[in-house]
């Protein structure tokens, strides 16, 4: 794959549900949506006639919470054909998913949990995304997730296995800039060592959104703005990376679209004052602030 094939969308938010009508009928200013693949994976009705209005004013990109491309059950075909078809329709600029497992013999536990972090698994992960891009007939971006736990028998850390598997795969990625501080929290890592160690040239997203903190550990909740430390971070990320699509997640106690849209906004004021003058998306340009 090449960073530069990938559209530069800008600064955008999720689409959600409470939202639907304004971003519709007000046609709010704002670069691009990212729409949960899933909400829409449905043979009709008002969830499709929605994407197409929100389609026919804005740039989307799908994003899947069910890929589980860390499962040991086979991949699920009928899903893939059905995100297929979504995809013929409605365009999307890219399709992501998380690195993770969401469930195994075939039942769905609706949680993205970590995998064990081997070469085992990273070549496992890896020629199931190989497939999955071939039936997409496109790369994926694949986003790392927050995590609670680690497996006893990881040999390589979290950016390790991230890196290792979107090499093998030949995929990008979607840094969640969030999930890293959340994760670096409850593992004892340093974030900025996960930045330093994801190829750039495989970046072309970033999410930012809030979590809560519960004292010893901080679980990610997207049900708040993003915290002052997560801004810090992203700025960093803004400067190892370049500039990259930037998502704003907010998924429980949704604010009103003005709020999520002041986010988008603060999110391009603060990259675009830590991002290289010029957009070169060339690693030389970055190198030397990373
Ligand atoms: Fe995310």
């Amino acid at each position: 794959m090449n960073r530069a094939d990938f559209a530069s969308l800008g600064f955008g938010v999720g689409l959600r549900r409470p939202h639907y009508s304004h971003v519709l009928q007000a046609r709010p200013k704002m670069d691009w949506f990212e729409a949960i693949s899933e909400n829409f994976m449905v043979d009709g009705g008002r969830p499709l006639e929605v994407l197409e209005g929100v389609r026919n004013n804005y740039p989307i990109v799908l994003h899947g919470v069910s890929l589980s491309i860390g499962s040991a059950d086979p991949l699920n075909r009928d899903y893939l054909r059905k995100l297929a078809a979504l995809a013929r329709r409605f365009e999307p600029a890219w399709i992501s998913d998380h690195l993770c497992w969401t469930g195994i013999g075939g039942r769905n536990v609706h949680d993205l949990l970590p995998l064990p972090y081997t070469e085992e698994a990273v070549s496992h992960v890896a020629s199931r995304v190989r497939q999955v891009q071939e039936m997409l007939g496109r790369h994926i971006l694949l986003e790392n997730v927050s995590s609670y736990l680690t497996f006893a028998h990881s040999t390589l850390s979290e950016w390790e296995f991230l890196s290792a598997v979107a090499e093998e795969a030949d995929c990008a990625i979607l840094l969640d800039i969030n999930n890293i501080y959340v994760s670096a929290f409850n593992h004892g890592f340093e974030a900025e060592r996960y930045l330093e160690a994801v190829p750039a040239e495989r970046v072309v997203q970033f999410h930012l959104a809030g979590h809560s903190d519960h004292g010893s550990y901080l679980l990610d909740t997207h049900d708040h703005p993003v915290c002052e430390a997560v801004w810090a971070l992203y700025e960093k990320a803004v400067r190892r990376f370049g500039p990259a699509a930037t998502l704003i997640e907010w998924d429980d106690h949704i604010p009103d679209f003005a709020t999520l849209a002041a986010a988008a906004d603060q999110a391009r004021r603060r990259g675009e004052a830590c991002a290289p003058a010029v957009d070169t998306r060339g690693l030389e340009a970055l190198s030397d602030d990373a």
